[in-house]
């Protein structure tokens, strides 16, 4: 039998709406509704098309969660819910309903960072994170290095341009291939050969310096897929799309896992944790874990279904903060669509 707080987390910082129910770090449930099939025919996510779907959605999901739970409402000792980052008008649906629910409830609310709940959503899975981990966070909307030490969380680095998700989708996008493309290559990159073409490794040369040593840089390898892909056909020749997806996935990842390990070797922190969509990756799963047998570090990544959006991820980190005596927001937070990592819990105007 599972002990601590029962929390329930609501996320709905892009396209799903997420209710995840957690009893201290257990799961009990994790329902998502995604509206992703309503954005396809755009090439991305239409803002307005996902706050809708979340407002349908809400009620349903939570009913859902707490059937799957085999809880109800009044038994829930917190709630937690995406504060940000992400889109304002799907972060008000969630942010309004967590509102509502905790002053019925009469119970502690926590408005979180969706970013934190990525890394900390693997404890669900692997039970407590070591005192220090760096945590590589890989999603449409960011591609970060993070270092948590006990509950702080501190940017080591992040991309100067498009996030590690958006190249896979924009990529996708140039080969034809429907949104989101991150599934897409992944699937037809197991056919391909991720040697073919010499894509590159962006901000991984010697001369960039010590400031970017940590940052990613994405868009430059999006238009050296796009060239080569047009030059090949200016020239006639037949085009791989299985050699491209595999080619292009093989640069991302590398450079992932290049600088992840890096961000471990220059914190002597040997855990690292990598979390968000990306992290679903095939490959980068499989190259994180043999870069890191070679140099000794040990990696741990939730399985593909943490690594997506989810409201498990924020009744994670709801519950850990709420055990760890962390303030409760006040209710008159806002939501925010940029959220610094260290902001783990957004505090009201009071
Ligand atoms: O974390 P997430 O669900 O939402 C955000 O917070 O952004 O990440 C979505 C991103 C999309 O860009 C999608 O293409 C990518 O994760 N993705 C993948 C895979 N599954 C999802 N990218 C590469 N390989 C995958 N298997
Ligand atoms: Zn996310």
């Amino acid at each position: 039998m599972a002990n601590g707080p029962l929390v329930l987390g609501i996320e709905t910082s892009c396209d799903e709406t997420g209710v995840g129910i957690v009893r201290g770090s257990t799961l009990l449930a994790d329902e998502v509704a995604s509206s992703i099939d309503e954005h396809a025919r755009f090439g991305g996510v239409v803002p307005e098309i996902a706050s809708r779907a979340h407002l349908e959605a809400m009620v349903p999901t939570i009913e859902r969660a707490c059937r799957v739970a085999k809880v109800k409402l009044s038994d829930v000792d917190a709630i937690a819910v995406t504060g940000g980052p992400g889109l304002v008008g799907a972060l008000l649906v969630g942010t309004a309903s967590a509102k509502a629910l905790a002053l019925a409830l009469d119970v502690p609310l926590f408005a979180v960072n969706h970013l934190a709940g990525h890394i900390v959503v693997d404890e669900l899975e692997h039970g407590p994170l070591p005192d220090s981990v760096i945590g590589l966070l890989v999603s449409g909307g960011h591609s970060s290095l993070i270092q948590l030490t006990g509950s702080d969380f501190h940017a080591l680095g992040a991309t100067l341009d498009d996030a590690a998700g958006e190249a896979f989708d924009k990529v996708a996008r140039l080969l034809g291939l429907p949104f989101p493309g991150g599934p897409w290559i992944d699937q037809l990159a197991q056919s391909g050969d991720g040697a073919a073409i010499a894509f590159p490794r962006g901000l991984t040369s010697p001369h960039e310096g010590e400031v970017n040593r940590l940052n990613f840089s994405f868009s430059g390898l999006k238009t050296a897929v796009a060239r080569w892909v047009k030059q090949q056909e200016q020239a006639g020749n037949a085009v791989s799309i299985p050699d491209v997806a595999a080619s292009f996935q093989e640069a991302v990842v590398d450079v992932l896992t290049q600088k992840a390990f890096a961000a471990c070797q220059e914190t002597g922190i040997d855990h690292l944790v990598i979390g968000g969509g990306v992290a679903a990756n095939s490959r980068l799963r499989a190259l994180a874990l043999e870069r890191a047998a070679r140099l000794g570090i040990s990696v741990r990544i939730p399985r593909p279904g943490l690594c997506t959006d989810n409201g498990a991820m924020i009744a994670a980190l709801g519950s850990r903060l709420l055990m760890s005596g962390a303030t409760p927001s006040d209710l008159s937070f806002s939501t925010t669509s940029v959220l610094p990592i260290e902001t783990v819990v957004l505090n009201g105007l009071g």
